[in-house]
């Protein structure tokens, strides 16, 4: 099966900032192309828009002017849904309502030949059940292009259960040609990324509930030692918070309230407030002319210890003691059976974290996962009030004396970083093991839809199969709520094969 012929007409119904993008997008690739919308000027509205974004990119050397001249050529808005008969490919994205959807597919039905594939833009609603409502719903597939379309790769392509393999193969087929990334995936909430992504918002908002550290904090943490591209409540700002909150509303509603996905009190209240980020200059952070944007946390300079002792094998945290030995820091090895950390002088330990919290230990500071710790700039300490302050200098001197950057959190088990990689790693296997998709779409999806330095198969073949189950289960002991439950698959998934670091770099 090929993809449309790219004489195919091909027609977006919707043209709103969706709507423009992917008609940019099949327009670019050079099919004729229609618009439609049901508020009346808009589509000729959208049209000149799209013109418009076509003359910046000949600015740009990105297009010639005699392409650009042909595209817009071939660009049509009409007036009337009927003038989309003799389409091969209709992308709707009208507003995302069910009912709304269901009707214009009906009426679409009347229009276009039987052989012409309908394809839905939705990024919440099931495609099963908009396509419940046509004649012949095994042509028709989601097609879930990320914002904005004309510059993200990643296309997922959703089959729904009545979705046939022909018609979802075509559409995938397409999306390629016309130079997109496509991920193949089964009709699920949230389908791919917006299934996976949701624990990077809400442990994100979690720690920030239990006090255990204030957005810049979190944000900076993510960012300079998890290696995301921004920190959560950043993000969220970018994206709106009630578009965020709606999706995680949506997932948590479809998946029947599991306790997984609940939203969050905390983002609750800020759409309440009508804080819903950049778009009304305030969100998590104020976007005022002069507003100045808080400082995460970062330690005082404190001596570093004169030397530490290894203990056990510290798993992902191995590199840490070439850093120390590089900074000239003695590391003397003790082969132990009954735990992996550092001791320092004053007797105190360092542990990465692993989903306990301190408070169980006596005199422990733990450290936050890193995604490179020769490369981070930053590192996060948390401790409770009974750790002894001689610790908690000890810890933050040496990782000071290693170049970090170190900012100290409350007592919160799993810290950051840990948790939500964990998380997401859990909702990764999970997903796979219900057919949503194969490990590589999934690792596709996630990189290139929500930028994830890594995908969740490849973060989890570095840290440990058994990594993120192991700490899941700590943070379960601690909140039995289930939120923290590893999944079943996660625990096939670790036991699979021998609990060993499978360094892929
Ligand atoms: N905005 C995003 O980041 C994003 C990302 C992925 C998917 N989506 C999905 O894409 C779809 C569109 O979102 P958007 O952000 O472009 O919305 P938008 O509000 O910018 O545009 C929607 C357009 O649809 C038109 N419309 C509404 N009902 C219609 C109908 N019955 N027939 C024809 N036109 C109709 C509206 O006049 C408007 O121009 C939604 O399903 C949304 O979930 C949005």
């Amino acid at each position: 099966m090929t993809a449309l012929d790219l004489s195919s007409p091909v027609a977006v119904v919707g043209t709103g900032t969706m709507g423009q993008g992917i008609a940019q997008v099949a327009l670019v690739a050079g099919h004729p192309v229609r618009l439609y919308d049901a508020v009346p000027g808009q589509a000729r509205q959208a049209a000149d828009a799209i013109g418009a974004r076509l003359d910046r990119l000949v600015e740009k050397e990105r297009l010639t002017a005699t392409d650009r001249d042909a595209a817009r050529s071939r660009l049509r808005p009409v007036g009337e849904l009927a003038a989309l008969a003799g389409c091969s490919l209709v992308v709707e994205a009208v507003v995302e309502r069910l009912d709304v959807k269901q009707e214009l597919f009906r009426a679409l039905e009347d229009i276009v030949s039987d052989d012409c594939l309908l394809a839905t833009n939705t990024s919440s609603l099931s495609v099963t059940a908009i396509g419940g409502a046509l004649r012949m719903p095994g042509r028709f597939v989601g097609l879930h292009f990320f914002n904005p379309a004309p510059l993200l790769p990643l296309v997922e392509v959703v089959s729904g259960f009545a979705t046939d393999v022909t018609s979802a193969t075509r559409a995938y087929e397409t999306a390629r040609a016309w130079g997109k990334t496509p991920v193949a995936s089964a009709d699920t909430p949230g389908f791919i990324v917006n299934r996976i992504a949701r624990p990077f918002y809400a442990e994100a908002f979690a720690v920030y509930e239990s006090q255990g550290a204030d957005p810049a904090t979190v944000d900076a943490v993510l960012r300079e030692s998890g290696g995301f591209r921004m920190g959560a409540f950043e993000l969220t700002d970018l994206i709106g918070q009630d578009v965020n909150e709606s999706v995680t509303h949506s997932v948590w509603r479809s998946f029947f309230q599991d306790v997984r996905f609940t939203p969050s009190l905390a983002q609750r209240r800020l759409v309440e407030s009508g804080r819903l980020g950049r778009k009304t200059g305030r969100g998590w952070y104020d976007y005022a002319d002069g507003a100045e944007r808080p400082e995460p946390h970062t330690a005082e300079p404190a001596e570093p210890p004169a030397y530490v002792i290894a203990e056990g094998d510290l798993g992902p945290a191995a590199e840490l003691l070439a850093l120390i030995r590089e900074a000239g820091i003695e590391v003397r090895e003790r082969d132990e059976d009954n735990g992996t950390r550092l001791v320092l002088p004053g007797g105190g330990q360092l542990v990465l974290a692993d989903g306990q919290a301190s408070v169980e230990f006596l005199d422990v500071v733990y450290f936050d996962l890193a995604l490179d710790y020769r490369t981070a700039p930053r590192v996060a300490l948390s401790h409770c009030r009974d750790t002894s302050a001689r610790t908690v200098a000890e810890a933050t001197g040496l990782f000071q004396a290693l170049g970090k950057k170190v900012s100290v959190i409350g007592d919160v088990p799993g810290m950051i970083v840990a948790r939500t990689v964990a998380r997401i790693i859990d909702l990764a296997v999970d997903a796979v093991a219900k057919g949503v998709a194969t490990e590589e779409d999934v690792d596709t999806a996630m990189r290139l839809g929500v930028n994830y330095p890594l995908g969740p198969f490849e973060w989890s073949r570095r840290l440990g199969r058994g990594w993120a189950g192991d700490l899941l289960e700590e943070m379960h002991e601690i909140d039995p709520s289930g939120r923290y439950a590893p999944s079943l698959a996660l625990y096939q998934y670790a036991c699979a094969t021998p609990d060993k670091r499978e360094d892929t770099a």
